[in-house]
């Protein structure tokens, strides 16, 4: 039986796996990433966790596929300039995993594109030749999965819907663009747009759920604060369903993509975000192309960034999606 390690490197948490080839994830771990500490303890942590997961069955594991926010190099080696990555410029994850690894292939790519193969997989992509993915998380990621092949662009770093803008006079993310969607959607930035919010809402159960000062606040808390009926909640997802909805009509009319897979940790807020981001996507995609138009939640969780990591390893060095 063959075995590959799964790796998705998220802004807050490292989480990693032991994936089956045919019975999926068999165990698995999780760690703060701590991405503030740096490039050198955060690889250190990822090149522990590989060792350790190695270790449950040296003979059978096969291979390492990793899942990293940024650019990712066309040869899927290194890794540039994630933004929520303070210090990080060009890491060589391949080359700091291959310690491990010893002769068995690494392969890196980026996390919203192992997500997208993890869903065209096994998840809610697969039905579809064509498919956008959007992640929601610290980072807002994105893919293109153009005729069951992964588009990579020139240097391997196309897809990047959480770099594109919705207003150039806008708040600027941490990859340096102003008004990108991250710097609305992603999850620190959305949390700062919540209190400012809240501040209208006094009576708000998200004050009782996240502290008078709010210290507890998160998404998770919005979201249960939302299934309570709650009001201002629910206004702050139809916010930011409404900016996500814009920039993904813009992918759209571009790529004539119509259908679009959303994951990643915020997307658990599901339709609260979703419903207003299906009427804005309407909205700003030009009459001519909006039959068809669908937006899907990928309903495997943190799954899919492992199993789609796993399969870089299975289905070989080639972005190839489907048999
Ligand atoms: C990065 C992307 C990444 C996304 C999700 C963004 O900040 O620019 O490369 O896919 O976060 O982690
Ligand atoms: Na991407």
């Amino acid at each position: 039986s063959e075995f590959a390690v799964g790796i998705d490197l998220g802004g807050t948490n490292l989480k990693a796996a032991l994936v089956h080839r045919d019975d999926g994830v068999v165990s698995s771990v999780q760690h703060p990433t701590e991405a503030a500490t740096g490039p050198d303890r955060v690889v250190a942590r990822i090149v522990e966790t590989v060792e350790e997961l190695i270790k449950e069955a040296p003979g059978s594991v096969v291979g390492v596929g990793i899942g990293s926010p940024g650019a990712i190099n066309w040869e899927r080696t290194t890794v540039s300039n994630p933004p929520n990555f303070p210090g990080w410029e060009h890491v060589n994850l391949r080359d700091e995993l291959s310690e491990v690894a010893g002769e068995r292939p690494v392969i890196v790519e980026n996390d919203a594109n192992v997500a997208a193969l993890g869903s065209a997989y096994h998840g809610a992509g697969q039905p579809h030749d064509s498919f956008i993915m959007a992640t929601l998380g610290t980072g807002v990621g994105g893919a293109i999965i153009y005729q069951n092949r992964m588009f990579r662009g020139s240097t391997g770093a196309a897809g990047e819907i959480g770099h594109m803008t919705i207003d150039y006079e806008g708040p600027v993310a941490n990859s340096g663009v102003a008004g990108a969607i991250e710097a609305y959607a992603g999850q620190n930035f959305l949390t700062r747009h919540a209190r400012y919010h809240l501040i209208n809402y006094p009576d708000s159960k998200v004050y009782d759920l996240a502290g008078e000062d709010l210290g507890d606040l998160s998404p998770k808390v919005l979201f249960d604060a939302a299934e309570a009926g709650d009001t201002a909640a629910r206004d702050i997802f139809a916010w930011v369903g409404h900016k996500l909805g814009c920039v993904l009509g813009s992918a759209v009319n571009l790529l004539d993509i119509r259908v679009i897979v959303v994951g990643g940790g915020v997307s658990a807020a599901g339709d609260y975000i979703l419903d207003s981001a299906r009427e804005a996507l309407r909205r700003y995609v030009a009459t001519a192309l909006r039959e068809g138009l669908r937006i899907e939640r990928e309903e495997m969780g943190n799954e899919v960034g492992l199993l789609g990591a796993a399969q870089m390893i299975f289905a070989g060095d080639d972005a190839h999606v489907g048999d």
